[in-house]
């Protein structure tokens, strides 16, 4: 069998988990927001039009912070639209997907929705076709409590209290040609850096997420993060990345080698904000916000038939199969071991659009990438360890990938170790040991296993658990030394306590 073993020390220490990483995103955006979390008259809606069965299943998947309204979207987006009596809210042509927009749910509601499913909000200002004065009227609407002309609007709309939110992110893409009025990168830090100073003005305690490239196949990669971070490094608090990967020539040991460039991908933003510090003498850290990341590829040829001008079409609606949450699950075994600098990460999407969770009009169900996010969000918190993973490794368009990605939390409060480990050998079980003698006194508490035969299984509303968790019953501690037999395929989590 091969062998894979895993070091750990406690004393090595990557960082705590900032919970945050365990985020995801609205974007009005096909069946995402309407028929998604809003749809009055639904069997499961609230007095609000908020269902209740989504609200539940967003709950159990434990996030706590989603990004809003976009996105491509938000490039076009006049929040004022979304605000106020809903009888008198504009339709809108939404250019970015080409569909009308009914404005029928707008921020209010999303800020109402999130505290009803426990979470907080990200908010994302428009810096396309807006800027500068509409990003302060906003975060003025937004967060303060009196005075001003936005601050008593809220009231008027029956808002005595602001929202009260920490995080915006300053556009979205905006390095992109498909984005609405998208700018080079001068012209966008220049315009991220007195838009983030103006917002800072009237609501100092707010975080402030720049763009950075919307993935690492741009061209500009590189030049953007460099040339906007020197432009807006003051008023920047965290970096953008976006990243999306796909099985689009069914080459599956390439597909779940995708996380070696992902891991690259953060590596190289950290090392232009260290590299932009060291520049400008700064003493301020720049920290990551990976707020777009996820698979995407299944609904590409389908949406490319959508018309335009329809309402809340079937758009990005991935069926997402075994094999994606086996890449969900590396994805965010990475995002772990680069959690000294990523503080924020956002799943893209939420609901339908790319999305754990489905809906139609009679239920709710969760999709295979549900499972790994929900008890990687559950169970990893408190600390992440330096994990030295020596697995065997392949060849992949991407370099060399271990056959097993892997991390390693300690959470000494509580007295939990939790291992998360994914073997992505097709066909060949692979044995994992780790030496946990550091952990005196430990028990294996849980062992739980996503796998299946078919790479290629789903989950659907007539049948909803094809791909679920099992129990795992291969997991030994003996002398310190703990053993586990990692299935052909499989995403591990193993979980010892006192
Ligand atoms: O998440 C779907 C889209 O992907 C977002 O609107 C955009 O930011 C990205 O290109």
């Amino acid at each position: 069998m091969k062998q894979t073993k895993l070091y750990i020390d406690k004393h090595m220490i990557v960082s705590k988990v900032d919970k945050r990483i365990y985020g995801s995103f609205i974007e009005h955006l096909g069946r995402a927001v309407y028929e998604g979390i809003y749809q009055p008259g639904q069997k499961t809606a609230d007095e609000q039009g908020f269902r209740r069965d989504v609200i539940d299943l967003v709950k159990e998947l434990g996030v706590p912070v989603v990004r809003y309204p976009g996105g491509n979207f938000v490039s076009g987006y006049n929040w004022e639209d979304g605000i106020g009596p809903k009888e008198k809210r504009p339709e809108k042509l939404e250019l970015a997907w080409q569909v009308v927009e009914s404005n029928q749910f707008g921020l209010n509601e999303f800020a109402d929705w999130a505290k009803k499913a426990d979470t907080s909000v990200m908010m994302a200002v428009n810096l396309g076709t807006r800027g500068v004065d509409d990003a302060r009227n906003i975060v003025e609407y937004c967060n303060v409590a009196n005075g001003g002309y936005y601050s008593s609007l809220r009231k008027q709309h029956g808002y005595e209290n602001p929202h009260d939110i920490k995080l915006w992110c300053l556009g979205n893409e905006m390095d992109g040609r498909w984005q609405i009025s998208h700018k080079t990168a001068e012209e966008y830090g220049r315009l991220a850096s007195e838009t983030g100073r103006v917002m800072k003005y009237v609501d100092p305690s707010i975080e402030l997420v720049a763009c950075g490239s919307a993935s690492l196949d741009m061209d500009t990669f590189g030049t953007w993060e460099d040339t906007v971070l020197s432009e807006c490094y003051d008023e920047a608090d965290y970096l953008s990345l976006h990243q999306y990967y796909g099985n689009r020539d069914g080459n599956t040991p390439n597909f779940l080698a995708s996380t070696v460039a992902m891991d690259r991908f953060i590596s190289s933003v950290v090392s232009i904000c260290d590299a932009v510090k060291a520049k400008k003498r700064k003493s301020k850290t720049i920290n990551l916000s990976f707020d777009e990341w996820n698979v995407w590829y299944h609904s590409n040829e389908q949406d490319k038939k959508l018309e335009r001008w329809c309402r809340t079409p079937h758009q990005l609606e991935d069926v997402y199969n075994f094999e994606d949450a086996l890449l969900v699950a590396g994805m965010m075994i990475t995002l772990l071991r680069h959690a000294d600098r990523v503080k924020i990460a956002c799943l893209a999407q939420l609901v339908n659009v790319i999305a754990p969770i489905m809906t139609s009009d009679t239920g709710a169900w969760k999709q295979t990438i549900y499972y790994p996010f929900e008890a990687i969000s559950r169970y990893g918190r408190g600390t992440v360890l330096h994990t030295v993973v020596d697995a065997p490794v392949y060849e992949s368009i991407h370099g060399d990938a271990p056959y097993v990605d892997s991390v390693c939390l300690m959470d000494e409060e509580a007295e939990t170790l939790t291992i998360f480990a994914l073997n992505k050998d097709l066909s060949e079980e692979m044995e994992l040991s780790v030496d946990v003698r550091q952990f005196e006194g430990y028990l294996v508490k849980e062992h739980i296993v996503l796998t299946h035969e078919d790479l290629k299984a789903v989950n659907t509303q007539e049948h909803p658990d094809d791909v679920v968790w099992q129990t795992g019953n291969d997991v030994k501690l003996d002398g310190g030394i703990l053993t586990a037999v990692l299935k052909d395929k499989s995403f591990h989590v193993i979980r010892l306590g006192r």
